[in-house]
Order: structure tokens, then C-alpha cells, then sequence
């Protein structure tokens, strides 16, 4: 048996078995030894691997993207990982996976179109959507210096440096971005022109060891608030409106930002559904209270909205770094993968009461479910799901079944979809923006009309 131990193990088990095996046979001897085995190579590997806790020492070197050599016109066609997020049963957790430095910035053929939209909200919300506290500049040039970096290494084909880095192409949008100092516009604003996140900045104040939101530019909240109104709120101020936060996510959060090292990537996604593609805000979050869907909307017009995140610490400023990415997927799209639809309708259904009010599922539940029944229904026809195949989150959680079969290089359409060229709602998402500035333009007409009246 000393053979086969280490040179530490080798003692500790020569003297401790002299003594014990006083008392216990060989036999017993080794069945101690293997459960000690056990437990000692168990914690090492949490530590080496990371694999359990994922966290990494403060020294860890910080992983670097490989190059996804694909041009402009591949991104034109090029989806994205598919996202399937949906959990059953569905309790509110951190639900947080290791993430591969590759896919922080991700792209798709919807990337123009985000940062048009960026712009555009940018430019007419102002302070809505993008903001900074003194004392957070050392932490937006940190995150702006990341993401260029990031870009240029993982994205050749798509952004090119000139002068050493001064001047970077985005060959998606055309434009040159100039980092020659001073710079020509705040920090967060090249970031808004490189990726197509949103990105909030979170800093831990020495005087209290807490977490507060000190800088961020959020273009695509979803729903609407201001962000103007959560810069400097403590995240526990931020997370009061999200259903369980005190009792399901509170601590295990404390507990991972504390320790969470720069090296130690992570991502996580939630979700919710709306019948439309705007990023600013939502149809399902523009109804006032107990308002429904309206009864002329098409149930196959209904999306799921991923709301696709990570985690990273920068090393010098030690900012956290928190990315959202919004991404639609039709439920139509969805409706050859199994269980989908099945999953869905459960889900809106019989999800806690707080996460069914918090993603307002009353507001068009009984208006899909005949269309989803259709589809569960069809889903059986073909043979994909059994009349009492057990409803519960999909193996390949949280992405859809085919993520594996996919070559990066040509990303990942979905094999499910008859017409994959029509599988793109960019002129559908234009036409339902064009309607709500119209809209926009209507009410302020109406209000300065009724004052004028007044006056
Ligand atoms: C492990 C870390 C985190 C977890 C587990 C988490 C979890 C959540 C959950 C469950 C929600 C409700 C929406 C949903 O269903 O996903 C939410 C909302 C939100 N989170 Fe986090 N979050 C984390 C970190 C952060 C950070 C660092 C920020 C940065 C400020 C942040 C900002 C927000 C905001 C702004 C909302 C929307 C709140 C609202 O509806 O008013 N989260 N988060």
C-alpha cells in the first residue's frame, strides 16, 4: 500500500496506522485511508481546478481571447450562442456558469443594428441611460482600455489598430475611434461604439465594505427605469424590486463578489417575454398596471428576451464589471426544439407568484396559450415529445440542444429553422421603433397643445 502514497501521506499513515492498527484491521485501515484520500484531493481540486467555487487567487493570470477569424459579411448571418434559459423547477438562484474569456463580447448579425440603436438612445435619453460618479474615472478608462484590447484580439478581421492603437476601425460600422489624449469623448461612450452590452461598474466604498453602482451606460434596460436614479445606490437598493432577492440571492452574492479574483469569468442569463424587439423598453413593461396584451396582437409575434450577463473584476481599479445583453428569440423559432413550448407554458403558469408578478406573465398568458398548446400538440405529432415526457429543464441548460454541433467559426443557426435566411427581425425592430418616436412626437405635440389651451 505505501507504494501508492504520497510522501507527506506516506508518513502520516505509518505512524497514525502503527497506532491503529492496534485497534483495527488492514482492511479497515484502508477503507479510513481512501475516505481521506477523498477529502483531501476533493478540496485541492476546488481550488486547482476552480471548477466548484471558480475562484481563482488575486494573482491568476487574466485569460486572454483567441482570434475568431471571421469577416463583416460572415457577421451579416453570423447567430449567436443559443440561449434557452428556462428552468423547471423554477426557483430563484444565482445561476452563474464559468465563463470562457472568447464569449464576454459576443457577436451576431444583429451587432450594427445595437449599436445604431445605442446611439440613437443615447443621444435622445441623455442621462436616462448613461452616467458616471466622481471618483469612477480610473474604472472607465480601465473597463474602455479592456474592451478595445478585447475586440482587437478576438475580433482581427472586425477592428484594426493604426499608430500603435491610437486609431481603431470598426470595420462593422465604418468608424474610426481616436484614443489619442486627451480623449474626445467620455470613456463609456467608445465603449458604447465597440460592444454591444450594456455595462455597469461597480465599486466597493472602504468605508462600509459594500457595493455601489458608480458608473453606467445602459441603453437596453428592457423595462423603464432611469439609470440616473440607481448611480451610487447600494446593489441591495438596486435588486429591491427583484422577487427574492432578500432570502434567495443576498448573501450568496456578498459572498462571490468578495472573493471573486480577476481571473474568474462568469455568466448567467434570465429572461422574460414581450411581442416586440425594442431594447429601451418592452411592450410587456409599457403596460400600466393590470393592463393586458391587446386582443389583436399575433400570439406567433411573441419573443423570449434573454437577458444575457457577465461578471469579471478589472485588476487595477477592482471595479466589477456587470454586462447585459438583451437577445430575442421568437417563440416560433423555438417551436421544433423539445419541450420548449411545453416549458414555457409552465412556466408562465406555475412559476413563483413573485417572479410570475415581477415578469408581468398575467398580462398575456391566456392570450398564447391556445397557440402554445397548438405547438405542444404539434411537438407530439412529430414525434419530438411523448404526451407524459416529464416537463423539466432541458440537459443542455441554459442553451438550446444543437449549441454543441456548431463550428464558432459559422456560429449557430438553428438547425430547427425551415427558412433560416428569413430568421431576422431587423426590419420588423426598425419599423416598431419609427412607431414609438412617432408616438413619442404625438403626446409632446398633445401636452404643449393642452398647455398653450391653458394658458
Ligand atoms: C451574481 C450576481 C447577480 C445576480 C445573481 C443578479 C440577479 C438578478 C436578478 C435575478 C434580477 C431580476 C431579473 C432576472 O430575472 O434576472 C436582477 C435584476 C437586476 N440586476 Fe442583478 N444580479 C447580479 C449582479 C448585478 C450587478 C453587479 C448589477 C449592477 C448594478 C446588477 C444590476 C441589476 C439591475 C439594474 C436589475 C434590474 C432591477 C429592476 O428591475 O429594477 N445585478 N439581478
Amino acid at each position: 500500500m505505501t507504494m501508492i502514497l504520497g510522501i507527506e501521506d506516506k508518513y502520516i499513515f505509518l505512524v497514525s496506522g502503527l497506532i491503529v492498527s492496534l485497534l483495527l484491521s488492514y482492511k479497515q485501515l484502508f477503507i479510513l485511508y481512501n475516505k481521506y484520500k477523498k477529502t483531501t484531493s476533493a478540496k485541492a481540486s476546488t481550488k486547482s481546478s476552480g471548477k466548484k467555487s471558480y475562484s481563482s487567487s488575486k494573482d491568476d493570470p487574466i485569460p486572454q481571447p483567441t482570434p475568431l477569424m471571421i469577416t463583416p459579411e460572415q457577421v451579416a448571418n453570423y447567430d449567436d450562442r443559443p440561449w434557452r434559459p428556462f428552468r423547471w423547477p423554477y426557483h430563484q438562484t444565482m445561476s452563474i456558469f464559468k465563463l470562457d474569456v472568447n464569449h464576454w463580447l459576443d457577436m451576431d448579425k444583429y451587432y450594427v443594428h445595437y449599436i445604431e440603436e445605442k446611439k440613437r438612445i443615447i443621444h435622445r435619453y441623455g442621462d436616462e441611460n448613461i452616467g458616471w460618479l466622481p471618483g469612477s474615472e480610473d474604472a472607465c478608462l480601465e473597463l474602455m482600455q479592456f474592451v478595445k484590447d478585447h475586440m482587437l484580439k478576438r475580433y482581427p478581421l472586425l477592428f484594426s489598430s493604426e499608430d500603435n492603437g491610437i486609431h481603431v476601425k470598426n470595420h462593422l460600422t465604418g468608424e474610426i475611434l481616436d484614443f489619442s489624449e486627451p480623449l474626445k469623448e467620455p470613456p463609456l461612450i467608445y465603449v458604447s461604439k465597440m460592444a454591444k452590452e450594456d455595462f455597469y461598474l461597480v465599486k466597493k466604498n472602504p468605508e462600509d465594505d459594500r457595493h455601489y453602482l458608480v458608473a453606467a451606460v445602459v441603453p437596453f434596460p428592457g423595462g423603464s427605469f432611469g439609470i440616473k436614479h440607481k448611480l451610487g445606490k447600494h446593489l441591495d437598493v438596486i435588486h429591491s424590486e427583484v422577487p427574492y432577492y432578500e432570502s434567495k440571492l443576498k448573501k450568496s452574492m456578498e459572498r462571490w463578489f468578495e472573493r471573486m479574483a480577476p481571473a474568474d469569468l462568469v455568466e448567467r442569463a434570465s429572461w422574460y417575454i414581450s411581442w416586440d424587439h425594442k431594447l429601451l423598453c418592452n411592450n410587456v413593461y409599457a403596460l400600466k398596471e393590470g393592463e393586458k396584451v391587446d386582443s389583436d396582437v399575433a400570439p406567433d409575434q411573441f419573443n423570449v428576451r434573454v437577458e444575457r450577463q457577465t461578471l469579471r473584476r478589472l485588476p487595477k481599479s477592482q471595479a466589477i464589471i456587470f454586462t447585459n445583453h438583451p437577445v430575442f428569440y421568437s417563440i416560433d423559432e423555438m417551436k421544433d426544439e423539445p419541450l420548449i413550448p411545453s416549458l414555457i407554458k409552465k412556466i408562465i403558469y406555475e412559476a413563483p407568484e413573485g417572479i410570475s408578478k415581477y415578469k408581468n406573465f398575467e398580462s398575456f398568458r391566456d392570450h398564447i396559450v391556445k397557440y402554445l398548446d397548438g405547438l405542444i400538440e404539434r411537438q407530439i405529432e412529430l414525434g419530438l415529445i411523448k404526451e407524459d415526457t416529464p416537463i423539466k429543464t432541458l440537459p443542455s441548460y441554459p442553451f438550446a440542444h444543437f449549441v454543441d454541433n456548431k463550428d464558432v467559426n459559422y456560429g449557430w443557426t438553428n438547425p430547427t429553422v425551415k427558412d433560416p435566411e428569413k430568421n431576422n427581425y431587423i426590419d420588423v425592430a426598425k419599423e416598431e421603433i419609427r412607431q414609438d418616436e412617432l408616438r413619442e412626437e404625438m403626446s409632446k405635440k398633445t401636452k404643449s397643445a393642452e398647455i398653450s389651451e391653458q394658458v
